[in-house]
């Protein structure tokens, strides 16, 4: 292809990206990614009330992949579906937990950002091929007292400009067929200028606003986790907002634009990193496809990362998703039987199908 190393470091920062095996799909990345959430938090799947993926690349047009993730990790009384807001999509899925939890409907959400767009982009086209990476990250929310936690949220959309990036094919207005495929409708499509553009206004925009609704100024802010599309589209964005860039958390150098997982990864990097201290303030922040934006301003709690989880603990998780994948199969075979017990029956009953 007619591009250079060169030009996709300077133009856009990112050195390396992460392309998911043929055997990999969104789920299985977002079901990994759920499982450690688990891990870490040493939650019980169960108790889980709601499994909310943000995704723009589900494993099949339906059933979610929400409910993929449900079944392979046992939250056996847990509500899932998808939810499509394109990069922006993990921090509207996150405002969508919180919001779960805030009117009392749930105790535990798991919030997962998932993306394979490896499998979406026309390798052929050097304006996008060269942009994204495939992963997923995760978040368990649960309510807390005292301060810390989400402070205030912000979501916007202006879908007039839903054009400017988008796959022209495969839903209602063009269902799929030969002619969409040869055309390669399938595929991303985006005008890389105008998105830009409005990324470097809305991301400054969407901090701004959000840190407003939670009665903090901008300056008072401790870090800026955002979407990792551009180290340009970064940079602008602490400009316009007077903020020192090393405030924001980046690490789309070594991942690429990783679409809806792009926060929660640059999430736990960070946290992992040891970057937040307790009592911090810390604003996520997406942009995307629909157009679409989303912000949230957290208060850093005592996360206790790195706490040690017992291997009781971690050896019953374990037996659990052993357990799940054995409740998934007999279920699907005992369905099976009685369908055909059933066909077998019916003529002898007189009933119509
Ligand atoms: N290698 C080499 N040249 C490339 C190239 C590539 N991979 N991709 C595009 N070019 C060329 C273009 O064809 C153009 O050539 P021309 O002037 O002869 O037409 C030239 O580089 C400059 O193109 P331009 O679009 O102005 O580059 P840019 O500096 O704006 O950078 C993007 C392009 C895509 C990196 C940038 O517009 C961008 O990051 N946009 C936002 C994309 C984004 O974040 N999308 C996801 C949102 S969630």
């Amino acid at each position: 292809m007619d591009t250079s190393d060169e030009w996709i470091r300077s133009r856009t920062g990112i050195a390396e990206r992460r392309i998911a095996e043929a055997r990999d799909t969104t789920a299985s990345l977002a079901i990994t990614a759920a499982r450690q959430a688990l891990q870490r938090a040493d939650a019980d799947p169960r108790q889980v009330d709601l499994v909310i993926v943000a995704t723009a690349t589900p494993d099949y047009p339906l059933a979610s992949t929400a409910c993929l993730v449900q079944d392979a990790i046992g939250a056996a009384d847990a509500g899932a579906f998808d939810l499509g807001a394109g990069c922006s999509g993990f921090v509207y899925a996150l405002v969508m937990g919180h919001r779960s939890i805030a009117s009392g409907e749930s105790d535990l959400v798991l919030v997962i950002g998932a993306d394979t767009l490896s499998r979406m982009v026309d390798w052929d086209d050097r304006s996008t091929c060269v942009l994204f990476g495939d992963g997923a990250g995760a978040v368990l929310l649960r309510a807390t007292e005292g301060s810390a936690g989400i402070r205030s949220t912000l979501l916007g959309s202006d879908g007039s400009g839903s054009r400017m990036l988008y796959v022209p094919a495969g839903g209602s207005a063009r269902p799929a067929c030969a002619e969409t495929v040869l055309q390669k409708e399938h595929a991303l499509r985006m005008d890389g200028r105008q998105v830009y553009r409005f990324a470097t206004q809305t991301m400054a925009d969407a901090c701004e606003r959000v840190a407003e609704r939670a009665g903090v100024p901008v300056k008072d802010v401790h870090h800026f986790v955002p979407h990792q599309a551009n180290q340009r589209i970064i940079t602008q964005a602490a400009k316009r907002l007077q903020v020192d860039e090393s405030r924001f958390f980046c690490n789309l150098e070594r991942f690429g634009n990783t679409s809806a997982a792009s926060v929660p990864i640059a999430l736990c990097e960070a946290a992992e990193g040891g970057r937040f201290r307790p009592g911090e303030q810390v604003i996520l922040v997406g942009f995307g496809a629909g157009l679409t934006w989303a912000a949230a301003l957290l208060e850093w709690g005592d996360a206790e990362l790195g706490r040690r989880v017992s291997w009781w603990h971690s050896l019953g998780r374990k037996a659990l998703y052993g357990w799940a994948h054995v409740r998934s199969r007999s279920r699907r075979t005992w369905r099976g039987a009685i369908q055909r017990l059933w066909r077998l029956l019916l003529p002898l009953t007189g009933l119509d199908d």
